[in-house]
């Protein structure tokens, strides 16, 4: 008895997450066809799809820093053009470079189960990373790399137009915060980027693998990001 009980309350759990889902997936098209509508352009959503090939195919043959002579794909971003949410990380790993898509290794991995855990898929969001080619044995980006890079990353943030972005680690943080702050002091705090669009920053899900108790803030921090997203849904405040 007890255990249909639980299974019961199992399936309405999941229900809810995907009512959750196809709320916000709902909200998001009409939302940015509005704002297209507003501005006197009628294919808003399929607009930041097409920008986002454009600019894929102005950049996929890039050679503005030496990465490109390793790389065996530059990795864009990948999921929905028309996201609230976006999540951005520091560069390609080993696994990314051969699928050229980001967060498919160990820590993409985490991110899913995380994204998945506050009732989103990836398909929900827009992953992307602020170098598109892997450094050399994963080592950190070289500030002549970053100031290559790092328009295509403010480009792709200009087309989807976020409410929210989530920078994932001291270097997505640092960069678009322009701070010297660590991420232990400023995650979970949200922060104006741009007109219209806030940053959280949050942990990246590779140190959580590596630095016990940081996967339980990481999931937290998750859930704040969830809950901002579902305020500004409901009063249309946007900071
Ligand atoms: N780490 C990152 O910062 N980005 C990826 O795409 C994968 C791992």
């Amino acid at each position: 008895m007890i255990e249909k009980g639980r299974e019961s309350l199992y399936h309405d759990y999941l229900e809810i997450i995907d009512l959750f889902r196809s709320y916000l997936r709902r909200k998001t098209k009409t939302e940015k066809n509005q704002r297209y509508q507003k501005q006197g352009n009628n294919a808003g959503e399929e607009n930041s799809r097409v920008l986002l090939g454009n600019l894929y195919r102005s950049i996929k043959s890039c050679q503005k820093c030496s990465l490109h002579k390793l790389r065996n794909n530059l990795v864009f971003g990948a999921g929905n053009p028309d996201t609230e949410l976006m999540l951005i990380g520091e560069a390609p790993g080993r696994e990314e470079d051969f699928q050229g898509r980001p967060f498919v290794g160990a820590a993409g991995r985490l991110l899913t189960e995380a994204l998945e855990r506050i009732g989103l898929s990836r398909a929900d969001v827009y992953i992307a990373n602020i170098l598109k080619c892997r450094p050399p044995g994963n080592r950190n980006p070289q500030p002549e790399e970053i100031e290559v890079c790092f328009p295509y990353l403010e480009r792709q943030i200009e087309i989807i137009k976020p409410k929210l972005i989530c920078t994932m680690g001291n270097f997505a943080s640092q960069l678009l915060l322009k701070t010297s702050q660590g991420i232990t002091h400023i995650r979970g705090k949200i922060q104006c980027y741009k007109e219209n669009t806030s940053v959280i920053p949050i942990f990246h899900p590779a140190a959580c693998i590596y630095k016990p108790g940081w996967g339980r803030n990481f999931l937290e921090d998750l859930m704040m990001v969830r809950d901002e997203l579902g305020k500004r849904n409901n009063s249309k405040k946007i900071v």
